[in-house]
């Protein structure tokens, strides 16, 4: 069985808080969050995500830690250690993760085939490439052996060696598309007029409540990554510092994402291109693209930079969710870590197939007709996003509350707050 021992975790701070950083930083950052701002009041809709970012997600961060710290194992053990009645909702924390890899693999694969494609005219390929099945589940594939590969490495070989590499240059990548498309002229006042000027009448209780989960999932709450990071941090890990500096580190990715995406869309716009839609997967697929391929060899660069970022965060992503899943399977059936992530990477691309398949048949429907492969009138992905957003993470990331909160030994102290729980 592989103890949690220091040599098995994060070998510093910074590696901790870059793979947290990670984990957080991912499409939520780069896609949802602009596009979230835009419908929901824009810089009104900004201040409440990032007043929930730093008021209630940070505490929520802080006692996953806590969780994992303790009981220095999977959310499973974790959460059975702070209350013996809590095990079911470690449960969650492993089903929720499964479910999101499987969704998230897909949009995954596409980044990929966007990034490849770069310089082939991005904007022609969204119907043909999402319905050529075969093509979809090579790259889903692709992107899963990928991530497998990291997680393979273990904590301090595989996540934290690639995350130190990985997210300065994500960082660095996005700073100069920012300025790149700051500087495009026309229309980029506009862009920026339309994601940051506050309006608080388009800010009702719905905005409200997106801005809030917005912020649970930007953080990665509710999903066992958290613990289960904080079950490999050692003692030398500044928890407050940490959380702050990932918190910070996460919301500046999201804001400077927008300050690209807009300039950029609405410069398009400006120069005589179509209205373009900027929600859910067109504005990544669709609407992007086509600003990109109007922009000449610059634009099939850039879109190279964008879509290799893209595929950065979630790739980042998707390891901590499966190392979560790695991490139960090796402590709870003893099983060696590369026979444990080979398993589980194996479920959830099959599970990602009709995944894809049905996104697939979504995006290519004729409009009037229903597409196969539905649940609940969606396709599964949105299904799938649907039920681990509203139903599943709320109530784990509460569990971690309230398990916090009431359930445990109240510690005496700072230094005992964060030190791991004695066996007993
Ligand atoms: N914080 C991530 C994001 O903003 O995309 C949430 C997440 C999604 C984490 C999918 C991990 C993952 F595989």
């Amino acid at each position: 069985m592989e103890k949690v021992k220091k040599r098995n975790g994060f070998a510093s701070g910074i590696g901790f808080i870059l793979a947290a950083a990670g984990s957080a930083v991912g499409l939520g950052n780069l896609w949802s969050f602009p596009y979230k701002t835009s419908a929901n009041g824009g810089a009104a809709f900004v201040l409440l995500y990032v007043l929930s970012v730093f008021v209630i997600g940070s505490v929520v961060m802080i006692a996953e830690i806590y969780l994992g710290k303790r009981a220095q194992a999977n959310p499973v053990t974790a959460y059975k250690k702070a209350s013996k009645n809590l095990g079911w909702l470690g449960l969650f924390a492993i089903i929720i993760p499964l479910f999101i890899i499987c969704y998230y693999s897909v949009l995954g694969g596409y980044t990929v085939k966007f990034t490849l494609n770069s310089f082939n005219n991005n904007s022609e390929i969204l119907g043909s490439f999402t319905g050529n099945i075969p093509e979809v589940i090579l790259y889903t594939a692709i992107f899963l052996i990928l991530a497998l590969v990291v997680v393979m490495g273990g904590v301090k070989n595989g996540i934290e060696k690639v995350s130190k590499v990985l997210m300065p240059a994500l960082f660095i990548i996005l700073v100069g598309i920012a300025v790149y498309c700051l500087c495009l002229g026309e229309g980029v006042k506009e862009g920026l007029n339309y994601y940051l000027n506050p309006d608080f009448s388009a800010l009702g209780f719905e905005g409200v409540l997106a801005a809030m989960s917005q912020a649970f999932f930007s953080l990665s709450l509710g999903m066992g990554i958290i613990v289960s990071y904080g079950s490999y941090a050692g003692k030398e890990i500044k928890v407050g510092k940490s959380v702050c500096m990932i918190c910070i580190f996460d919301t500046l990715v999201a804001l400077l994402a927008g300050l690209a995406i807009f300039p950029a869309i609405y410069h398009y716009q400006a120069i005589g291109g179509s209205a373009l839609s900027d929600r859910g997967i067109l504005l990544l697929f669709e609407s992007l693209p086509l600003v990109f391929d109007n922009l000449g060899t610059a634009g099939h660069i850039v879109s190279f930079l964008f879509f290799g970022m893209v595929v950065i965060a979630a790739l980042t992503s998707v390891i901590s969710l499966l190392e979560v899943v790695t991490q139960f399977v090796i402590q709870k059936f003893g099983v060696r870590r590369k026979k444990a992530i080979l398993c589980v990477s194996a479920i959830c691309f099959a599970i990602s197939v009709p995944v894809g398949i049905s996104l697939g048949y979504a995006l290519n429907a004729p409009s009037g007709t229903t597409p196969p492969l539905q649940i609940c009138g969606q396709n599964l992905l949105d299904f799938f996003d649907m039920v681990t957003n509203v139903v599943l993470m709320p109530i784990c990331a509460l569990g971690s509350c309230i398990a916090l909160g009431w359930l445990i030994d109240k510690p005496q102290s700072k230094a005992q707050l964060f030190s791991p729980k004695p066996a007993a």
